[in-house]
This record gives C-alpha cells, sequence and structure tokens, in this order.
C-alpha cells in the first residue's frame, strides 16, 4: 500500500487530498496546525493523524518522526495568504516574512525532514503546490506581493533542489491547484477541490525523474515562470 503525507491537510484542498488518496487506498499521514475540522469526519484506518506547525523546525521533526516511511508521495499543501494588500504601502514587512516562511521555507523543511524517508528504489513524488501567482511572466496585475514572491520562492527552491533529489530516485513536481473554492480561494473560483485535486493526482501519474521540476497546472497545462 503506498504512502503519502499531506500538510495542510484539516481542510480546503488538503482535505480533500486526503480524501481522494484514501478512497485510492493510499495509506496518510496528515497534518493539521490547529484544528481537526474535516479530518475529524474519516474513519480509516490507513488515516494517520498528528500536529504539524510546518513554520517551526520542531514540529516538522516531531511529525515527521511518526511517519513510517518508505514514503511515495508528499503533499506540501500548507500555505497561507497576505490579506490581500492593495498598495504599496499597505504591504507588512514582519508578515511578509511569515508569509514567505510558511509558503517557501515550510516545505523545504518537509523535504529536509522526509529525506531519507523518500530515498529508496521506488520513485518518490513531491507535489509543490505553488500558484500561478508565483509565476513572474503572468503577474499582469501585480498586488499579493507576499503570496506571490513566496510562491516564486517556492517555485525556485524546487528548481534548485531537483537535480540533487534525482540520484534518490525523487522528483518535483510545481503544481497550481487551478483558482479553487476553499476558505482561500472564496465563492467565486470556478474550480471545485474534488476537480482540482482529481487533475493533480493524473498529472502525478505521469510525473517521472526526466520531467522533474515542471510548473504545471491541475489540468496538465504548462506554465510560464
Ligand atoms: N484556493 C486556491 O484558489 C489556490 C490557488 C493557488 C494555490 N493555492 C494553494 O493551495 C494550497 C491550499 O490552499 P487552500 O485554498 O486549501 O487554502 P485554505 O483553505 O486556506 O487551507 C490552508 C491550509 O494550510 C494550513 N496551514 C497554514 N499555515 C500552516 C502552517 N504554518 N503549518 C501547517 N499548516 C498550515 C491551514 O491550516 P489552519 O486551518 O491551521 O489555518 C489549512 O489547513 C496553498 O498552498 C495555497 O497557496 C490555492
Amino acid at each position: 500500500m503506498p504512502i503519502a503525507v499531506v500538510t495542510g491537510a484539516n481542510r480546503g484542498i488538503g482535505s480533500e487530498w486526503v480524501n481522494q488518496l484514501l478512497e485510492n487506498g493510499w495509506t496518510v499521514y496528515a497534518g493539521y496546525r490547529k484544528n481537526l475540522d474535516k479530518l475529524e469526519n474519516f474513519s480509516n484506518s490507513n488515516l494517520f493523524i498528528h500536529q504539524l506547525d510546518v513554520q517551526s523546525n520542531q514540529s516538522v521533526i516531531d511529525f515527521c518522526n511518526q511517519v513510517e516511511g518508505p514514503i511515495d508521495l508528499l503533499v506540501n499543501n500548507a500555505g497561507v495568504g497576505d490579506g490581500r494588500w492593495q498598495k504599496l504601502e499597505d504591504i507588512d514587512d514582519k508578515w511578509s516574512l511569515d508569509v514567505l516562511d510558511i509558503n517557501a521555507i515550510g516545505p523545504v523543511r518537509m523535504v529536509q525532514a522526509l529525506y531519507e524517508k523518500m530515498s529508496h528504489d521506488k520513485l518518490t513524488k513531491v507535489a509543490m503546490i505553488s500558484s500561478l501567482m508565483g509565476s513572474i511572466d503572468d503577474c499582469k496585475s501585480g498586488r499579493s506581493y507576499a503570496y506571490r514572491a513566496s510562491k516564486s520562492a517556492l517555485n525556485m527552491f524546487t528548481a534548485a533542489m531537483k537535480n540533487e533529489a534525482l540520484e534518490n530516485n525523487i522528483t518535483f513536481a510545481i503544481l497550481h491547484p487551478g483558482w479553487v473554492k476553499t476558505g482561500m480561494g472564496g465563492s467565486m473560483a470556478p474550480v471545485t477541490m474534488p476537480e482540482s485535486v482529481n487533475g493533480m493526482m493524473k498529472v502525478l501519474e505521469s510525473q517521472t525523474l526526466e520531467n522533474s521540476g515542471r510548473f504545471i497546472q491541475y489540468d496538465g497545462e504548462i506554465l510560464p515562470w
């Protein structure tokens, strides 16, 4: 039975990852930061739930120590918005650093802490849940300053890490889930959580060592950097 780890699994896109992975027969280690939320509704002996704040080194280590490898899939999904600041003068430097820490460094902490458990003969896939808003080419409207910067930084961390991981059979997909109806995406978003996660799972099926590091959206479209 394949083993997956999902961060930010208590609500939104993360809880849908848990749902679809369990339905497909995976064993899932799910991290929640504060509240169990939707994780309380699952009744499945293949689900292991532990507290996880990706901003804290100690929390990441404690969580990852409880994961029994070898791991086949890591979904780095946890993320935060930046308050949708509308003007340059609104940018809050302290919160900007938190957004960068959670969205860009958090996934790196997870990769570091799980690296040995992901290094084995079989291919391990790492899904970095990024955003089209991290695309510099696509940044037409500006704003969402720290959020955009955090996802661009996540993309670059991934591009910079991927070569070292090849010899350990680890491949990275930088995924844009679409504009999805969640607490973050809002009710106007055109894509539902099941559509988004189903699409990302299909994209991951075609993930290989050769295409590691591609920036790709849930429906398979390759995105500009
Ligand atoms: N929705 C969209 O349209 C969209 C578009 C592009 C990319 N994304 C990306 O997709 C991912 C999921 O977004 P979503 O729409 O599902 O957002 P969401 O509904 O706001 O859920 C975010 C999840 O991340 C968790 N989280 C936040 N900070 C954390 C931390 N320090 N440690 C651990 N968990 C933390 C939250 O936990 P708490 O409940 O404790 O806050 C929550 O479970 C994010 O990376 C987001 O940037 C979303």
